[in-house]
């Protein structure tokens, strides 16, 4: 019998909009800020998943530019537990050899928070076991915006030619600039919606939505999206030969 080939197709970069801890902790009766503390336990779990189950670039949203109309104790609450995940994993994420970076709009972030991402992105550059990227006051309309005005502001100072304005240079120009497009966006808690995230990098990538809520997503749950995702057959406008 001739050997069949075997080679899987697993996502390099894996996307997710982990949402549904306000209804997680409501549902128990408990202040939605409980659901987001328990989702940060999530995240740690499932960035020491990802290596082994072979995805190499993780991306993450925790806080959309359209967030900030829930309460002022919600906003706060996150804007803290992003800072004391920063405090507390940064040591563990560095041993771990995981490169942690940030998109979005930095702006309008708290300058503590804003001096522990430049602290953590800096510490852990060197790192290339996992690209872990986190998305906070991110949207992706915001992003084009900034990266047009960039764009235009860098034409206007004779820095690029309009013309040399293409695909690839734009994707270079924003916020994930670095990395490769998502494969696979996952969302939780049942949306089935986009949520204004990573509009231009996903125009390809493949889409799970799962009903479990964000604190009770599990690294087996990801590893049996990750074996349905690599039955799929992506094929980018072009047909099979
Ligand atoms: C996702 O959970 C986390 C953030 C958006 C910060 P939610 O807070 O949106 O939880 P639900 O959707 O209200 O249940
Ligand atoms: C998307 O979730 C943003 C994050 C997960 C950070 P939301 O809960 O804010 O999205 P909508 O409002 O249900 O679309
Ligand atoms: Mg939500």
């Amino acid at each position: 019998m001739a050997a069949k080939d075997i080679s899987v197709q697993m996502p390099v970069h894996v996307a997710i909009i982990m949402d549904g801890n306000g209804r997680w902790a409501r549902s128990r009766g408990w202040p939605r800020l409980v659901g987001h503390r328990r989702g940060a336990e999530r995240v740690k779990q499932i960035v020491k998943a990802c290596p082994d189950l072979g995805v190499r670039y993780l991306t993450i949203y925790a806080f959309s530019t359209e967030n900030w109309k829930r309460s002022t104790e919600e906003v706060l609450g996150l804007m803290t537990l992003f800072s004391r995940y920063i405090e507390r994993e940064a040591e563990g994420l560095n041993a771990e050899g995981v490169r942690m970076r940030f998109i979005g709009d930095r702006g309008p972030l708290d300058g503590r928070l804003r001096r522990l991402m430049d602290g953590i992105e800096e510490r852990t550059a060197g790192n290339e076991r996992l690209n872990l990227t986190v998305a906070i006051n991110y949207g992706g309309r915001n992003e084009l915006a900034r990266t047009a005005r960039a764009l235009a502001a860098a034409a206007a100072r004779g820095d690029i030619r309009p013309d040399e304005i293409n695909e690839e240079m734009l994707s270079r120009w924003l916020d994930t600039g670095d990395l490769p497009d998502p494969d696979l966006v996952i969302r939780t808690s049942g949306e089935t919606r986009i949520s204004n995230y990573l509009l231009w990098q996903s125009a390809y990538a493949e889409y799970e939505f799962t009903p479990t809520h964000w604190p009770d997503f599990t690294p087996e749950e990801l590893a049996s999206i990750l074996a349905r995702y690599s039955m799929r057959d992506r094929r980018f406008g072009s047909v099979k030969a």
